[in-house]
């Protein structure tokens, strides 16, 4: 696909079918992850592949204290509306982990989050990737990331950047539109 075409096609899917993720299809997903940018090429993300339904089914049950947890602290009404069921159900669930230790230099400069933005740079080749193939896909956050390390076994100075739900798309993926893009020029208008 063109690539101002797959840009725009890249939708959020929340609707998967059971059909299961191929290595070949993983392995394209991931080495897209893998050419994002780094500072100082230092790469500091790494990819857990979940297919196992018993871990699935733990990321969802985190996802489900998640959304008690906004219930409980006088969130949106809306959130309870969220149907947490689907993150059980799809076939893949490509959790990347970043390093944060390995950020470049900016933690000397005030710019501490070099390795989060660079698995976030990550996670976007892998959603666009997802999208080439034909794949739906899903950047999911709706958890407490101490929740998800241990059933996952992540080692607690890690940082999940993002839980990427890959699979086939059970109905056609509709989004948002978008805002035009907001230009200053030369000096930042308020
Ligand atoms: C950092 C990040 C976290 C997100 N977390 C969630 C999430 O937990 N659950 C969800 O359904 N969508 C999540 N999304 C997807 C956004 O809702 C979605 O990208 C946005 O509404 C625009 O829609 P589109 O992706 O279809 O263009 C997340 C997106 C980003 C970038």
């Amino acid at each position: 696909m063109a690539f101002k075409e797959l840009v725009k096609n890249r939708r959020s899917c929340r609707v998967f079918m059971d059909t299961p993720v191929t290595g070949e299809q993983i392995e394209a997903i991931v080495t897209a992850g893998q050419w994002a940018p780094s500072p100082l090429n230092q790469q500091p993300f790494q990819f857990i592949a979940v297919t196992d339904p018993k871990l699935r089914a733990g990321i969802q049950k985190a996802g489900m204290a998640a959304k008690q947890a906004v219930a409980d602290q006088g969130g949106p009404g809306w959130a309870q509306k969220y149907p947490m069921e689907f993150v059980g159900t799809c076939p893949l669930i490509l959790v990347v982990v970043s390093d944060p230790s390995l950020g470049g230099l900016g933690s000397y400069f005030n710019q501490p989050h070099g390795a989060l933005q660079s698995a976030s740079a990550c996670i976007q080749n892998m959603m666009l990737m997802a999208a080439e193939l034909g794949l739906g896909s899903l950047w999911f956050t709706f958890f407490d990331p101490d929740d998800v390390k241990p059933v996952l076994s992540i080692p607690k100075e890690l940082e999940i950047a993002g839980a990427v739900l890959v699979g086939t798309p059970a109905a056609e993926t509709k989004g948002p539109s978008r805002k035009p893009p907001q230009v200053h020029e030369n000096l930042f208008h308020q």
